[in-house]
């Protein structure tokens, strides 16, 4: 089979370095994909104007199966374009991808069908959600959301009211987030720990791929600016008995049920964001796709071929497969991300671009390479002098070994044969 991988991150590298290791699959093309992963054995990059070139580029290579990496695409429904080309696609149709692109539509989802979440109210009117954070209080502050995607930064957790309400004055009236801010959601704050649940859907059933954990903001100990993600762990080792099964009988299920009852079934990857409060997981969002860098440790750990389960989740034939869903390495995965001067560009900072990457050449893609511990390439450019930085997020490395500790010293270890000039990585990932 040949399979095309539609993306240019971290996250499509090891999805398509995963795929490329299936015995059923000939080659993996990424579209755009980066000059890093074209360096991998049997991946090749192709570049697509648009939907339709990406279609045309699918017939002309015989394309078998394509998996959409980022949320935006799906969002524009590029699933949804690929069916009625007749051409076998992973992820979710726009309308079932809504529960990631609207917040909105989400958090009424989430209330009408009983999933645990945040308490919340809806307001595109801007003296109607000055009215209500007036009179209302939930007791651990508030969380004000823009409805549409927002590339990470719609998000602010407010300690204070007048802070609640001057970013909705922001939001509705100032424009701070554009069309994605003209409706937002005002929630209850939760208190507690953060989890990712990802799990592979066919429409009915759910499986589960793993539990991670991310490190949003720049600095160690959870300072400074929101970023895309500085580095992720897996498993989560710290979670309470029992979380998986709850997790999946009071959030994903219900999720599954209540979408195809509304005529939209929901085939993807189902990222569930937890909170996990004292009262149990309850939800913080819904994305409607595998995240990036979660990615970058929950596939090394994949104990077996991924291919087979995304099939039968588009064919919405998971019960071929078993239940417990795909098998795991008994090892724990960390994965540090190394970003460029200047990421993420907040309070007037540019990120840099065409900085010189020095990297040790036993970390470059080669037939044969180890399994355990793997380079990925995100913002990277190629130049005569060799990889240059060309965006916010460049490499990260992962690394397994039996313990979290170990796995975090030799992804340390890796990540500091990396040399850019300015670059900025956290030291306490896995911590
Ligand atoms: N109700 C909430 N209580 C506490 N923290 C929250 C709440 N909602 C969001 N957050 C925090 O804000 C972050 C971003 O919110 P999220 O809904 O995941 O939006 P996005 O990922 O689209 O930016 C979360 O990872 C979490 O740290
Ligand atoms: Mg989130």
């Amino acid at each position: 089979m040949k399979v095309l991988v539609y993306g240019s991150g971290g996250r499509e590298h090891a999805l398509s370095w995963k795929l490329a290791q299936s015995p059923s699959i000939s080659e993996v093309l990424v579209t755009p994909g980066n000059p890093g992963i074209a360096l991998e054995p049997k991946i090749r990059c192709l570049p697509a104007a648009d939907f339709p070139a990406l279609a045309a580029l699918c017939r002309a290579e015989r394309v078998d199966f394509v998996v959409v990496g980022p949320d935006q695409a799906l969002a524009d429904g590029l699933v949804d374009f690929l069916d009625r080309e007749g051409i076998p696609a992973f992820g979710p149709v726009q309308a079932a991808a809504r529960i990631e692109w609207s917040k909105a539509f989400s958090k009424e989802l989430m209330q009408a069908e009983g999933i645990p979440t945040a308490r919340f109210e809806i307001f595109s009117d801007l003296a109607a959600a000055q009215a209500f954070l007036s009179a209302v209080d939930w007791g651990d502050g508030w969380v004000i959301k823009a409805d549409g995607l927002a590339l990470g930064k719609g998000v602010v957790v407010c300690e204070s009211r007048e802070q609640a309400l001057a970013t909705v004055q922001d939001f509705l009236e100032g424009g701070a987030m554009g069309a994605s801010g003209k409706t937002v959601v005002v929630e209850e704050r939760l208190l507690g720990r953060e989890v990712s649940a990802f799990s592979i859907c066919d429409g009915t059933r759910a499986v589960f791929l793993g539990f991670a954990c991310d490190y949003k903001r720049l600095e160690d100990g959870d300072r400074g600016p929101n970023t895309g993600g500085m580095g992720a762990f897996s498993p989560a080792d710290w979670l309470p008995e029992g979380t998986a099964a709850r997790v999946q009988e009071e959030v994903n299920l219900p999720l599954l049920r209540a979408l195809k009852k509304r005529g939209t079934p929901y085939k993807g990857i189902l990222f569930s964001g937890l909170m996990i409060t004292k009262d149990g997981p309850k939800v913080i969002e819904f994305n409607a796709r595998l995240g990036d860098p979660e990615t970058q440790v929950l596939l090394p750990l994949l104990d077996e071929d991924l291919l087979p389960w995304l099939q039968a989740a588009q064919r919405g034939a998971l019960q071929e497969l078993p239940a417990t869903g795909p098998r795991l390495k008994a090892l724990a995965g960390v994965h540090v991300v190394t970003a460029a001067a200047g990421y993420p560009g907040t309070g007037g900072a540019v990120v840099r671009k065409g900085d010189a990457i020095h990297l040790p050449e036993a970390l470059l893609p080669r037939e044969g390479a180890p399994l355990e511990q793997k380079l990925f390439f995100a913002g990277v450019a190629k130049n005569e002098k060799g990889f240059v930085t060309n965006g916010g997020r460049v490499l990260g490395v992962t690394a397994l070994a039996a313990t979290r500790a170990e796995a975090r010293e030799k992804a340390y270890a890796l990540t500091r044969g990396i040399e850019i000039a300015g670059a900025q990585r956290r030291g306490d990932v896995g911590r």
